[in-house]
């Protein structure tokens, strides 16, 4: 069975009074959790051992980091490196969230590499995809996301797959209060599991939970969770509320 899991990306947000506020909120009213129903809170890189420590001894709820940089060490001023956050208590690493990508230009070849340095540092990768306004209104979107996973995730050998959640995050749905319907949801998340199945084999591709993100919130999760390929989301805005992010949460644990 695969993991079902709920992510906050807090992107660039809070101080760290807010941070730890904000998880203890959230560790308190958290509901039961399993071994497939993940928590990841992916607080901004200063505030990862505050998080770290307030999840400390938690079961089944986990730090989790925004970026890392494709080299393991070195001049490389500003950067954070993947074996800084293995040992900072970080589980999950984002990586290609279409901001880092539109905004600081990552290529697929970087992020393939990040990819890599992440597994090997033993930790998850939460790989980001999803096409801008124009590619769906061009109705080329399945053509899109096909290319980013293929140039920066599918080079891993079916045996790193279980170390690997992606998220479909449609920009034209990020942060603008516009969700992707359930039918838009679904039909990329089956054709992303499809992507999977012809590279990996059906079975790997059955495994890998796949996050839907975008404009995620209390009220509509239910119904995006209840999708057939839909396993969870990658939230933020709604992150960065206890209550809100809870009640996500919840319906992840209903679903
Ligand atoms: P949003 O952001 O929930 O604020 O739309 C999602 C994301 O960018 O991960």
């Amino acid at each position: 069975m695969r993991k079902k899991i709920v992510a906050g990306n807090w992107k660039m947000n809070l101080t760290m009074q807010e941070g730890a506020a904000l998880v203890a909120g959230i560790v308190d009213g958290l509901p039961v959790l399993s071994d497939n129903k993940h928590v990841v809170i992916a607080s901004p890189f200063v505030h990862i051992t505050q998080t770290a420590k307030q999840l400390e001894g938690k079961e089944y709820i986990y730090t989790g980091a925004q970026n890392c940089y494709q080299e393991s060490a070195g001049a490389y001023t500003g950067e954070v490196s993947a074996s800084m956050l293995k040992s900072a208590g970080v589980a999950y690493v984002i990586l290609g969230h279409s901001e880092r990508r539109q905004y600081f230009g990552e290529t697929s070849e970087q992020l393939a590499a990040r990819v890599h340095l992440v597994l090997n540092n033993g930790m998850k990768v939460i790989f980001c995809c999803g096409e801008p306004l124009e590619i769906r209104d061009a109705g080329t979107e399945n053509a899109w996301v096909e290319t980013q996973l293929r140039e920066g995730l599918f080079h891993l050998p079916a045996s790193q797959m279980e170390h690997v959640v992606i998220a479909y995050e449609p920009i034209w749905a990020i942060g603008t209060g516009r969700t992707a319907s359930t039918e838009q949801a679904q039909q990329m998340h089956a054709h992303i599991r499809a992507v999977m199945a012809d590279v990996y084999g059906a079975d790997v591709a059955a495994t890998v939970p796949i996050l839907y993100g975008g404009s995620c919130k209390p009220s509509n999760a239910a119904e995006l969770f209840a999708c057939a390929d839909v396993d969870g989301g990658l939230i933020g805005g709604a992150a960065l509320k206890a209550e809100d992010f809870l009640g996500i949460v919840q319906a992840m644990v209903d679903a």
